[in-house]
């Protein structure tokens, strides 16, 4: 809701907040400028300065202090009249006073857009759309980022989604500060809201009436500091009964000419001072750091305009289409879709175009839409992936709360299919959960849960034919996922352990691969060094030649450190790991990322504790590469022996010395009294339930085996706590990546 709210006035104001982001740029430049044009003198009067200025000025009419500080003079000698600079220190003339054409041109343009009221009023509605903006989006950004403590951690996403967030986390502060101020000084403008300035003293009725005296020793403003100055008129010539007129930072006064007594003087209300204050953070004026904050942040708004309509036109884009859906009220199969990567919805449409053809009336949506409004239907169908350790893709993550606030309909029926890996430990975890809740809260299930190994096409077709039973008319599901968009590769180095072993383990870094010759000397520069964007945690899908079936990877670096990095195990008759473990410098692969954004460490004071096995250690190794702000992190890791595959040894020395990692404990098998990670653990289970009380993190990589060790482990140690791991686990403070 957040995020429509944000794109929606973002759109709507884009245009015009990139024009008053500009304007205001260009404007905040002037406070600054006039505050270097002068000097300010310490300890002077209003009565000395008008003294000085009556010498050079004897026709001076008023004297004006900008909040930067500058003093003009206005002046008749004759028939003339004009406005001056004046040197303070002195009261002689510097120069005319206009203020810079270009500066008024900006202010017009800025304030009214060159077109009065309803561009004043333009204005003003863009103001109030920036306020939403900025603030719906800094909560946005306090969410992706995990709140205020992480604003600073790096940011995830493609390159445009990083750069609006960049830009938006330096500006976001200086455009709230001008949204608010100016939105609140265009409703002064029209009044809705009033600004104190009629709240002027009222013109004394009786003076003294005797000679005057100078201006420099009228008590009144012998009295007043020049620092406090807005505005100083002179009583027409000749008349005595008129008076000075003084305008200062704390109110509005006259001043009799004769006496030099303050008469009427009427302090600033709290609304006139609470106007300035406001009008000053706008315009920075008499603030000129301020205003140049306040200039580069709006610098901000264009850039945050485009790449702002570059991330909506990315989610409009790939957001899953579904021509002829039903509305759902109406449908009369409603196919409910749990996806991440959105090859599930390929799947869905399908299964939506199929029943159509057969007559259906069919409605398909995202998993978390599912409400009683989908209640009509007779029959529902619930296609979901699972991700992470077996839990609910991003758009499935409110259905199972969903469903327990929805009455089952009792004339439907439900079926669900999972979409899973078996590569992963949790097989379609989340598709049995969805099954057993449905089940639960009193859905008639109308076919068995079935489950679909890495996007098997037949095994697809053949749940197909059992909902066309189902259904009595036959259903033909004939869909085969498009391939992922590999990357060529092509590999660096290789540094391998314990070759002499029978499952030794080899460490690959690739570069992007170099374009053919033919590709053209432009074509192969600008290409080179291009690999996709990818963090240490993400998986590289590998296929090895002959095979369909890719194999994941845990990427060690991430795309930043200029290489992709994986650590391969070679299994025995592995066709995959073979085929890595045999490259050799100078070959060239093919690979996919899948990200896997819920496998990283949580930045901030908070400790991650690193646990693995084996080649586990590739992206545990990544993670400590990757915190230069040293933030605490410890690292449990076990392997057979130092001698023939302790991974990463000195790099992981480096890491301690330079304190990217914290403590280091190893774990080796293959020697004497040889142990294992999770003794480890036990050993060390008074520092570790220290680390879990610090809201310590705990991310465990390497194989099922070693993991449901460390978990029972991790229950023992933890118990003293009244914790265990799935307690950490539904916090998201333990994470595994498994294999
Ligand atoms: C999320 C995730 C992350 C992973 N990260 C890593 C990682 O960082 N490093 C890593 O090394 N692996 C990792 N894996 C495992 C990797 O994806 C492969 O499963 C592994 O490399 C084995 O693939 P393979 O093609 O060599 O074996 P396959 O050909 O798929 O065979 C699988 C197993 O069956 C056995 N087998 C196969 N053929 C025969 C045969 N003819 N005779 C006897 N036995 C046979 C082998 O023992 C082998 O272990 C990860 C897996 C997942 C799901
Ligand atoms: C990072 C990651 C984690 C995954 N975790 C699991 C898992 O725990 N269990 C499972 O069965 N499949 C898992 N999978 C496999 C996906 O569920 C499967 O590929 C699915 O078809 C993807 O569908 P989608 O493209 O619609 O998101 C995972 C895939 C990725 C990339």
């Amino acid at each position: 809701m957040l995020r429509q709210i944000h794109s929606l006035a973002g759109l709507i104001s884009a245009l015009l907040v990139m024009l008053i982001g500009l304007t205001g740029a260009v404007l905040s430049i002037n406070p600054a400028l006039e505050r270097l044009a002068i000097s300010v003198p310490a300890g002077v009067s209003v009565a000395e300065l008008a003294g000085r200025v009556v010498r050079h000025y004897p026709g001076a009419e008023q004297i004006q202090r900008t909040a930067s500080g500058t003093i003009i003079v206005y002046y008749s000698a004759g028939d003339v009249s004009g406005v001056d600079r004046v040197d303070p220190s002195s009261g002689m003339a510097i120069a005319p006073y206009a203020p810079p054409a270009y500066a008024r041109w900006f202010k017009e343009l800025h304030r009214s857009l060159f077109l009065d009221t309803p561009g004043s009023a333009a204005v003003g509605i863009t103001a109030l759309l920036m306020l939403l903006v900025s603030s719906s989006g800094l909560f946005l950004l306090l969410k992706r980022v995990g709140g205020w403590r992480q604003l600073a951690r790096p940011l995830h996403g493609n390159r445009s989604q990083r750069w609006h967030a960049a830009v938006a986390r330096f500006a976001v502060a200086g455009l709230l500060l001008s949204a608010v101020t100016g939105s609140y000084m265009s409703a002064a403008t029209f009044s809705f809201i009033s600004d104190g300035s009629q709240d002027e003293p009222d013109i004394p009725a009786t003076t003294s009436g005797g000679t005057p005296l100078p201006a420099a020793r009228l008590p009144a403003l012998l009295a007043t500091s020049l620092a406090d100055l807005r505005e100083l008129s002179f009583p027409l010539a000749g008349d005595s009964s008129a008076v000075y007129t003084l305008r200062i930072r704390q109110g509005d006064a006259y001043v009799d000419q004769s006496s030099g007594a303050l008469l009427a003087f009427r302090a600033h209300s709290n609304v006139r001072e609470s106007f300035e204050l406001i009008y000053q953070l706008h315009t920075g004026e008499g603030l000129w750091w301020l205003g140049l904050i306040l200039g580069l942040s709006a610098l901000g708004a264009p850039w945050l305009a485009v790449t702002g309509i570059a991330v909506w036109w990315q989610r409009q884009r790939a957001k899953p289409r579904i021509a002829n859906n039903s509305a759902p009220a109406s449908a009369d199969c409603v196919i409910l879709v749990g996806s991440e990567n959105n090859s599930t919805w390929g799947f869905a449409r399908a299964l939506h175009d199929a029943l159509r053809q057969a007559g259906q009336r069919v409605h398909t949506a995202p998993m978390n839409q599912f409400s009683s409004r989908h209640n009509a239907a007779r029959q529902l169908f619930i296609l979901t992936a699972t991700y992470g350790d077996g839990d609910a893709p991003a758009c499935a993550t409110h259905f199972l709360t969903n469903v327990a606030g929805i009455a089952p309909n009792q004339a439907a029926s439900y079926a669900v299919l999972g979409f899973g890996d078996r590569q992963f430990p949790t097989f379609c975890q989340f598709a049995q959960e969805v099954d057993a809740a449905m089940a639960a809260r009193g859905w008639r299930r109308s076919l068995e849960l079935a489950l679909i190994d890495r996007q098997s096409p037949q095994e697809f077709a053949r749940w197909g034919s059992q909902v066309g039973a189902l259904l009595g008319h036959e259903l033909v599901l004939d869909y085969a996922p498009a391939h992922p968009h590999t990357h060529a590769l092509q590999l660096r180095e290789r540094i391998a352990y314990g070759e002499e072993e029978h499952d030794p383990t080899v460490v690959l870094r690739f570069i992007a691969a170099p374009l053919p010759a033919s590709a053209g000397w432009l074509k192969s520069r600008l290409a080179r060094h291009r690999l996709p964007r990818f963090e240490a945690g993400d998986l590289a899908g590998v296929m090895a030649p002959g095979s369909s079936m890719p194999r994941f990877y845990s990427l060690a670096s991430g795309s930043g450190d200029g290489v992709l990095e994986i650590c391969v195990r070679k299994q025995p008759g592995g066709v995959c790991s073979s085929y890595l473990y045999h490259l050799l410098p100078g070959d060239r692969i093919e690979a996919f990322i899948q990200p896997n954004p819920q496998f990283r460490p949580a930045l901030g004071k908070a400790p991650v504790i690193l646990i693995g096995a084996g080649t586990g250690i590739g992206p545990l190794a990544g993670f400590i590469r990757n915190n230069t702000g040293q933030h605490p992190m410890y690292l449990y890791w076990g392997g057979r022996h130092p001698d023939s595959d302790f991974l990463y040894e000195p790099e992981l020395r480096n890491y301690l010395a330079d304190r990217r990692l914290t403590q280091l404990h190893t774990a080796f098998s293959r020697v004497t009294n040889g142990v294992h990670v999770q003794t480890r653990l036990m050993e060390d289970a008074d520092n570790m339930r220290r680390l879990i009380a610090d809201d310590g993190q705990v991310l465990v990589c390497g194989s099922r085996a070693m993991a449901a060790s460390v978990r029972q482990a991790m229950d023992q140690i933890l118990a003293p706590l009244k914790l265990d791991v799935a307690a950490l686990r539904e916090k998201g403070r333990y994470r595994e990546d498994v294999f």
